[in-house]
């Protein structure tokens, strides 16, 4: 359903707020051929109210033709920044930059990042980012929670479903999403309210058993049947079940990379303006599933590249797997148990 203009400047000036934008301080707003509309113009409306000089950056889209799918984190690594310095550098010379294209997993993001600056993406449509605007409030629960990640050395992953997997932690930093950027260097995504971090290079070990309603992302698409995933040293070693197997390890050996099948990030969503039934109302071009990313007691797990925690892995697969009804131990401690948050990750009974 369509929200006004009014609503989105409304909503651009809470994360503009948020994020600290005042006058004199420079917004870039990052854009390419799908860029949503609504979402630029009202982002232009709102930073300039806040004083902010307004610049739009606009990129030619690459990838298109190799990846087998429209979706932006389909194919990741290769952006229209690279090589491109005279974009960087206006870029790096910004106060925020507003990626409304996707500048997810490259160099030049690090590169934007390490040099001060901040990142925020938004290229869910109008209405998912007007429904999860974000607040302080996601702010204190998100790093309630990275708290209780940040101490612990192991992640262990059960299910009824029969997923029983360990991850050992503390080797990557720790990616606290809740929606807007308030200081120099970070990065984050609008909506979101999620905890993620990086699994020990070649710790993964176990089984994880994907249930009939689990999402493949960006397969877009809720699993029919249960899909067994073998993983053995850091790598999924075996993908095993039926119609939805096949086609993921289809996709997976399409990119000819036998990193494709490393672990990349473990982590559980703690965002309740996020439902899980939203992928099956929408088309599957119309979004990139943050809503079951972010989803209040999911386990969120995914494979292909480190390169966004600082790791090596470059790979251009990424494929997230948000799972429900997990029970997720931290050093022996859940945090969600049977799919529910054990408290609302501010200490609160859930
Ligand atoms: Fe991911």
């Amino acid at each position: 359903m369509s929200v006004s203009d009014f609503e989105m400047v409304e909503a651009w000036g809470q994360v503009l707020s948020l994020s600290g934008i005042a006058a004199g301080q420079t917004v870039t707003i990052l854009t390419s051929s799908d860029t949503h509309p609504q979402t630029l113009r009202t982002a232009i409306v709102a930073a300039r109210a806040k004083g902010a000089i307004v610049n739009r950056l606009d990129l030619l889209p690459v990838n298109g033709g190799t990846s087998l799918s429209r979706d932006p984190l389909a194919y990741v690594g290769t952006t229209p920044l690279t090589g491109n310095k005279a974009a960087l550098a206006m870029l790096k010379a910004s106060d925020l930059v507003l990626d409304l294209m996707t500048l997810l997993f490259s160099a030049e993001q690090h590169e934007i990042l390490s040099a001060g600056g901040r990142i925020l993406l938004a290229v869910e449509p109008p209405e998912i980012l007007l429904r999860m605007v974000p607040t302080e409030e996601d702010r204190r629960r998100v790093l309630a929670a990275s708290r209780v990640l940040r101490a612990a050395r192991q992640m262990r992953v059960t299910s009824a479903a029969g997923t029983d997997v360990t991850f050992a932690l503390g080797e990557y930093p720790i990616l606290e999403e809740y929606g807007f950027c308030e200081r120099p260097g970070r990065w984050d995504h609008w909506p979101s309210g999620f905890l993620a971090t990086w699994s020990n290079e070649g710790s993964a070990q176990g089984t994880i058993v994907l249930d009939r309603g689990d999402i493949l992302l960006p397969q877009k698409s809720y699993v029919r049947e249960p899909v067994t995933f073998t993983i053995r040293d850091g790598y999924v070693t075996d993908i095993a079940g039926g119609l939805d197997a096949d086609l993921l390890r289809g996709y997976m050996e399409s990119f000819g990379d036998p990193e494709v099948y490393a672990i990349s990030h473990v982590g559980w969503g703690l965002q309740k303006r996020a439902h899980w039934s939203v992928l099956g109302l929408y088309d599957r071009e119309a979004t990139i599933g943050m809503d079951s990313r972010a989803c209040a007691g999911n386990f969120l797990w995914s494979t292909g590249p480190n390169n966004e925690a600082g790791g090596t892995r470059d790979t251009a697969c990424h494929i997230d797997i948000p799972m429900r009804n997990c029970t997720v131990m931290l050093d022996g401690d859940a945090v969600v148990r049977g799919g529910e948050l054990v408290n609302d990750g501010l200490g609160n009974a859930a």
